[in-house]
């Protein structure tokens, strides 16, 4: 990916990189909806990432290539919210907002190629990855250097600032602290990050259903807002402050629908915490239980699942070798994540594509994925 990220900048720009880096992709394990919420979540960097390429320029110029187009769209030094194909560089526009929120310098002009072997649109957070790849390009293209936290802060802020997702910390968080054979552990509301091992033997499929509700933005918005106003109503400053029993207690000052977002997050974060346990004890077929109980949350409580998601789900947790199988990132179509073990294979696979092709009439994306390394530079402008 190294040589096919310089090869597009070089054709695109006629010259070799300065820099190179790179940002994975994230798998949601466990823990939906908890992080703006407070909560904990658990996440694993895949082995997909973005590639990020650049050069200083001295005229103030920013030209911006992507491997999924042909063309070189070319911006000042203002930065200006885009829309249809060129929408993908507000990523990178937002970082540099975020960096001069952070009190950071600017990159002046620069040229900038991206290319990604993490399948995007298919729900590993191919955002979180531009965001950090090209936050760690300007940094480098500037000569500064920011601790992980900040760089990972810098991500959410983009996010949420200048591309306008309420996101929480978990996308960017497991894409810059993510390690190979781990899990990403983060307290939200620190935040703290740390990692977990996953014990060996243990196999992660997606299953992207390409489905996506039309108003998908909107419903995050939708249940960020039945949360906060959940926490109001139990009395706490965010949902991760409820225990179970003031949940109990409390419930009836809460509507029929607020109430079921609440119990959502409330025993999320505990099964969250039951997860860890779980992996502490190398018990995969206890984690398993979490990863379904999740989902079947997400599905009852939350809501934020589809009849898609859920008959994979069904006829996943059907199969030898499945551990447990639940909706990955937020939600409202995307894909199913299945923990597996090694009888579980390509025939297998195979087999639970054709039973939703025959029952949905689409084929899924089938991507089996290998936890993998958090963002990092690989080729350094001091070099
Ligand atoms: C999306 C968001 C995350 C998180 C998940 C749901 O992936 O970007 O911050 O809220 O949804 O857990």
């Amino acid at each position: 990916m190294k040589n096919k990220v310089a090869a597009l900048f070089q054709q695109s720009f006629g010259a070799e990189p300065a820099i190179i880096t790179r940002a994975p992709g994230r798998i949601e394990f466990i823990g939906n909806h908890t992080d703006y919420n407070g909560g904990t979540v658990l996440g694993a960097a895949v082995d997909g990432a973005l590639w990020v390429a650049v050069s200083p320029r001295t005229d103030g110029r920013r030209r911006w290539r992507s491997g999924l187009s042909d063309t070189v769209v070319e911006t000042g030094g203002e930065l200006v919210k885009l829309k249809g194909d060129s929408s993908w560089i507000n990523y990178p526009q937002g970082v540099i907002d975020a960096m001069g929120a952070h009190g950071l310098d600017l990159p002046g002009g620069f040229d900038y190629a991206v290319e990604s072997d993490l399948p995007v649109g298919a729900g590993l957070s191919s955002s979180a990855a531009i965001e950090l790849s090209s936050a760690l390009a300007f940094l480098e293209l500037t000569q500064q250097k920011v601790d992980r936290e900040t760089l990972v802060k810098i991500g959410r802020k983009a996010e949420n600032d200048f591309v306008g997702v309420p996101c929480g910390i978990l996308d960017q968080g497991v894409s810059g602290f993510g390690q190979k054979d781990h899990l990403v552990f983060i307290d939200c509301r620190g935040p703290d990050f740390s990692t977990v091992p996953m014990p060996g033997g243990a196999h992660f499929w997606i299953f992207n259903t390409h489905t996506k509700h039309a108003l998908v933005d909107g419903l995050y918005e939708a249940r960020h807002k039945e949360c906060m106003a959940a926490a109001a109503d139990l009395g706490v400053k965010l949902l991760a402050d409820a225990t179970l029993e003031l949940f109990r207690q409390e419930v009836h000052k809460l509507s029929p629908t607020v109430a079921k977002r609440a119990r959502h997050i409330i025993e999320e974060i505990d099964r969250v915490g039951k997860t860890i346990a779980a992996l502490a004890d190398q018990d995969l077929a206890a984690v398993g239980q979490h990863l379904t109980a999740s989902h079947r949350s997400s599905q009852h409580a939350f809501e934020n699942s589809t009849p898609e998601l859920d008959s994979l789900v069904d006829q996943l947790t059907t199969m030898a070798g499945v551990y447990g199988a639940r909706l990955t990132g937020g939600g409202f179509g995307g894909a199913v994540m299945a923990l597996t073990d090694s009888r579980f294979g390509e025939a297998e696979a195979d087999q639970v594509a054709e039973v939703y092709r025959t029952r949905w009439g689409a084929d899924p994306q089938v991507l089996h994925m290998r936890t993998g390394d958090g963002a990092e530079v690989i080729r350094s402008h001091s070099r």
